[in-house]
Parts: structure tokens; C-alpha cells; sequence
């Protein structure tokens, strides 16, 4: 792998972090030419590059992300929480943008290699971690409406705190009836960029009003719950918990997916299935909705306590956390930092 050396170090940032707000010396790079493949993986100082502007993800948005996080370890060391699994997303999502897959165990030789180098970034402090930001962009020059030939991968790393800017606090969400998110036959599950753009209008209407994000609908009946937008969403209703099916429109979330597995062999009783917004309100009133809460990489595991919905607000669990959250949160994050057994493998050891 090709090495560029820095001559500059940036100051490390001191806590609070917030998200997304720093940004690590160095940034993993790979370019892809029509006709070569993938070429040229190069660990290299991470300055401002400067493109045409006639370059095509300034104009149709061809790109895809992926978010991930590294932990500091008890002994010192550093692990990252199933890269695998964002790699694998990060194809499917670009064959879904018409990107060339790349190879996966060279992404991660890259993120790797970055990480051990950029060790002294990984803040210490509880629920902080580096959080860690691939994309791949569309390069070519050219305005006509067709997949580019020519492509930019890069890993760029971000040490981070909470996601959202009150802490721990459980979170306010605004169900949204006019906007949608996704549709089906649309990006939906893909981690596409155009799928983040469309939610800032709504997103915005929301935090002006005091909410901390939008509970999207499905599109075709706006009935259905589907996700948050930065996290996937699970409700605990007379004892089930609750998640919406991934039908096409909703990110197959890798904490999701890690919270299902926990709560399953810890014999929860757990469904995968649609679920209506009526439902959920009508479980609220009842008493039957026992907690709320969102699952993200940046979210982690995060209580909802508060879900307005044509003009009522359903108060879930006067506001705080629940076991079965609480639980969670635990036990991700516990895997995350070391701190419990990995019987799943989940953890890997970068340091
Ligand atoms: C993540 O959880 O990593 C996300 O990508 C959500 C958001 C910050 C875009």
C-alpha cells in the first residue's frame, strides 16, 4: 500500500466531541478507471481535494457511504465492530448506485492500516469512539444522466461523542406525514447519499419545532413506521418487541440486525413484521407501549421518549430509558468496548 507522510499534525479535539466534527491527519484513498479495476490504495494525508466542478456527484449524487466505529480497548488495544458487515452493505448499496464493487478484504487491509495509524485519535471517554467514514463518489468529469467510469474510495475518521447534542437524554421524534423518505422500488435500503438529502427538508421542520428527528412513513399508504433516518426503530408492545421488516425502503441496520440476535437468545419474544403508526398510538394510549428506542451506529442504542403524531404527543415511559433499551445499550456497547465476553466474534481486533 502506497504511504504519503504528513507534514502536519492537527491539535486532538477535547471533549465535548459531538459528531462528525473532527476529522483524523490521515485518510485511507483507493481511484477506480474503467477497463483497470480499483487501483492505487494509498494511505494519505487527509487535505481538501479540489475536482471539476463538472464532476458527476456534484450533479446526480452517485455515491455511497457506510459508518462504523472503533473502540478502545481495556489492554489498550483497538477494535472495530463488524466491519464485515459494512463492507458487505457497502457493495450492495454501490451495485444499487451502479458502482463497481470493490474488494472487500482490501478495504479493510486499508481501514486497518489507517487505524493502527491513527491510534492516538480514539478518544478514552464513555461513549465516545472513532467513528469511521467510507464513501465511494462518482469522479468523472461529464454531465451526461449515466454511471461515471471513474471512481474515488476513501475511509476518512472522525473521533466522536453522542450523536445527538443532549446526551443520554431519550430522544423526541415527529412522525412525518407529508414528506417520505423512500419508496418502494426507490434507494430505501441502500446507503446512498440521496437518500440523506431528501430528509433534510423535514428534518429541519422538525428540529424547529423541538424534535430531535422525524419518524418516517411508508410512502405508498403513510401508514406503516419504516425507520428514523439515522437510526432503524424497535418498539416494545405488551411484551413483543417490534421492529419494522426491511421491505426494500428501510436500512438493513447492523446494530439492528445485532440487537435482534441479542434479544433472541436472550429469549425475548422479537417480530420482524409491519407495523402501523395507528398501532403504536393506540398501544400508547393503552399503556401498552412499554419503551421506544432507535439503533444506529452514530445512535447506538438510543431511548425514544416522546412521538408526536398529528398534533398528540405519545410520552413513552415518562420520558426514560426502559430495561429492555437499557439492556441493550449494555450489552452493545459492553461488546464494543471490551468490556464483555464476544461469543458472536463481532469485535475485531485492529491493535
Ligand atoms: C451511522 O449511524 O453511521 C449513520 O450513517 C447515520 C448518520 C450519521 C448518517
Amino acid at each position: 500500500m502506497k504511504f504519503v507522510p504528513c507534514s502536519f499534525r492537527k491539535p486532538k479535539p477535547t471533549p465535548p466531541l459531538g459528531f462528525g466534527r473532527y476529522f483524523t491527519d490521515y485518510m485511507f484513498t483507493m481511484r477506480y478507471r474503467e477497463g483497470e479495476g480499483w487501483l492505487e490504495p494509498s494511505i494519505e494525508p487527509n487535505v481538501p481535494v479540489s475536482f471539476d466542478l463538472a464532476t458527476s456527484i456534484f450533479h446526480y449524487a452517485q455515491g455511497v457511504f457506510e459508518g462504523m466505529k472503533a473502540f478502545r480497548q481495556p489492554d489498550g488495544g483497538l477494535a472495530v465492530f463488524r466491519p464485515d458487515e459494512n463492507w458487505k452493505r457497502m457493495n450492495n448499496s454501490a451495485d444499487r448506485l451502479c458502482i463497481p464493487r470493490f474488494d472487500e478484504g482490501v478495504a479493510e487491509e486499508g481501514l486497518e492500516e489507517l487505524l493502527r495509524l491513527e491510534r492516538e485519535w480514539v478518544p478514552e471517554g464513555k461513549g465516545t469512539a472513532l467513528y469511521i467514514r467510507p464513501a465511494i463518489i462518482a469522479t468523472r468529469p461529464a454531465l451526461g444522466v449515466h454511471a461515471s467510469s471513474e471512481y474515488l474510495f476513501f475511509i476518512i475518521l472522525s473521533p466522536v461523542g453522542n450523536y445527538f447534542g443532549h446526551g443520554a437524554e431519550p430522544t423526541k421524534l415527529l412522525v412525518e406525514e407529508n414528506f417520505c423518505r423512500a419508496f418502494p422500488g426507490g434507494t430505501g435500503e441502500a446507503k446512498c447519499l440521496g437518500n440523506y438529502a431528501v430528509s433534510l427538508k423535514a428534518g429541519e421542520l422538525a428540529a424547529r419545532q423541538g424534535f430531535d428527528q422525524v419518524l418516517w412513513l411508508d410512502a405508498a399508504e403513510r401508514k406503516y413506521v419504516e425507520e428514523v433516518g439515522s437510526m432503524n426503530i424497535f418498539f416494545v408492545i405488551g411484551g413483543e418487541v417490534v421492529t419494522p421488516a426491511l421491505v426494500g425502503s428501510i436500512l438493513p441496520g447492523i446494530t439492528r440486525k445485532s440487537c435482534l440476535s441479542i434479544l433472541r437468545e436472550r429469549g425475548y419474544r422479537v417480530s420482524e413484521r409491519r407495523i402501523s403508526i395507528d398501532e403504536v398510538a393506540e398501544a400508547a394510549e393503552s399503556g401498552a407501549l412499554e419503551e421506544a428506542f432507535g439503533t444506529g451506529t452514530a445512535a447506538v442504542v438510543a431511548p425514544v421518549g416522546l412521538i408526536r403524531y398529528r398534533g398528540h404527543d405519545y410520552v413513552v415511559r415518562d420520558g426514560k430509558a426502559g430495561k429492555i433499551t437499557q439492556m441493550l445499550y449494555d450489552t452493545v456497547t459492553g461488546i464494543q468496548n471490551g468490556l464483555l465476553p464476544d461469543p458472536h466474534g463481532w469485535r475485531r481486533r485492529v491493535l
